[in-house]
C-alpha cells in the first residue's frame, strides 16, 4: 500500500513508510501531548512533496497555529500563500457570525458551522487533510449523532482519497466510548508518564492500529525539540 510521509523520520520508519494513502488516521493524547505539532509534520512535509492540502481548526486561532509551525520551523505561511494549503476555522467563522447576528437580536443557538459543510465543497485536487480538533463534535452532539458525523467526515475525505489526520482530545475520545478509533483506519495514541521524583516526563507515541500495515513497534519514546517531534526509541 503506497504511503504518504508523517514529516517524522523515526515514525515513517515505523510505519514502512507513513500513513496509508487514501486512508483516516485517528491521533488522540491528553492536553499538550503533540497531537497539533503531529499534524504540523504531516501537513509541512506534504506541502514540500508539492501535494494540496486542508487544515481544518475548530479550537484554535489560526494566527497561533501558524506561529506554532513557524516557531517549529514547519512554516506554514509560504503554503497558504501559494494556495498550496487551505486553512478553514471553524472556531472563528462562528465567533464572526456570532457578532453578527447579534445584531439581529439572536444567540449562539442559532449559528452552527459544520465541518462536513467545509468538506462537501472540497476539490478533488485534495491530497492531504488535518482535522484539529474534531472533538467538538463530542460536546454537540450525542453519540449516534457522533457517529453519524464522523462517518460521513470519514466517507466524503476516503471518496476523495484524501490521507486524513483526525486529531480527537483524549476526554472527548473516552467520552464517545472510543468509538472513533474502531472507525478509523488507524490509531495513534500519544501518553505521557511522569516521574515525580526525577521531575521527568516521558512520552510515548503507541500505535494501537494501522489496518494493511505490519507494526513491529508499537510503543516508542518522543521527545518535542525546537524542530518538533523526534522520536528516540523504537526504530526498527
Ligand atoms: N515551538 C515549540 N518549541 C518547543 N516546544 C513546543 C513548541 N510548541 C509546542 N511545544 C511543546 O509541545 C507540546 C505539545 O504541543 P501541541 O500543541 O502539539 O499539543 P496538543 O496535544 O495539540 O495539545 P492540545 O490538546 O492542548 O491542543 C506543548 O505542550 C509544548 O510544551
Ligand atoms: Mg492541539
Amino acid at each position: 500500500m503506497e504511503s504518504l510521509s508523517t514529516g517524522i523520520e523515526g515514525l515513517d520508519v515505523l510505519m514502512d513508510g507513513g500513513y496509508p494513502k487514501g486512508k483516516g488516521i485517528l491521533v488522540t493524547g491528553p492536553p499538550g501531548a503533540g497531537k497539533t505539532i503531529l499534524g504540523l509534520h504531516f501537513l509541512h512535509r506534504s506541502c514540500l512533496e508539492g501535494r494540496k492540502c486542508i487544515l481544518i481548526l475548530t479550537r484554535e486561532l489560526t494566527e497561533d497555529i501558524l506561529n506554532q509551525s513557524r516557531s517549529l520551523k514547519l512554516d506554514l505561511k509560504p503554503f497558504l500563500e501559494n494556495g498550496q494549503l487551505s486553512i478553514r476555522n471553524v472556531f472563528e467563522d462562528k465567533m464572526n457570525k456570532i457578532k453578527f447576528v447579534s445584531k439581529f437580536g439572536k444567540g449562539l443557538c442559532s449559528v452552527d458551522t459544520d465541518i462536513i459543510e467545509y468538506l462537501s465543497a472540497i476539490s478533488s485536487e485534495v491530497d492531504a487533510v488535518v482535522i484539529d480538533n474534531i472533538g467538538v463534535m463530542a460536546i454537540n452532539y450525542d453519540i449516534k449523532e457522533f457517529a453519524d458525523e464522523f462517518s460521513s467526515i470519514s466517507i466524503i475525505l476516503l471518496k476523495h482519497e484524501c490521507t486524513s489526520l483526525f486529531i480527537m482530545d483524549e476526554d472527548s475520545y473516552n467520552l464517545t466510548h472510543r468509538l472513533a478509533g474502531y472507525m478509523a483506519f488507524g490509531l495513534i495514541r500519544l501518553m505521557s508518564q511522569e516521574n515525580f521524583s526525577s521531575g521527568k516526563t516521558k512520552q510515548y507515541l503507541y500505535i494501537e492500529k494501522m489496518r494493511s500495515k505490519a507494526v513491529p513497534v508499537k510503543y516508542s519514546i518522543f521527545d518535542i525539540t525546537p524542530e518538533g517531534m523526534r522520536i528516540i526509541t523504537g526504530m526498527k
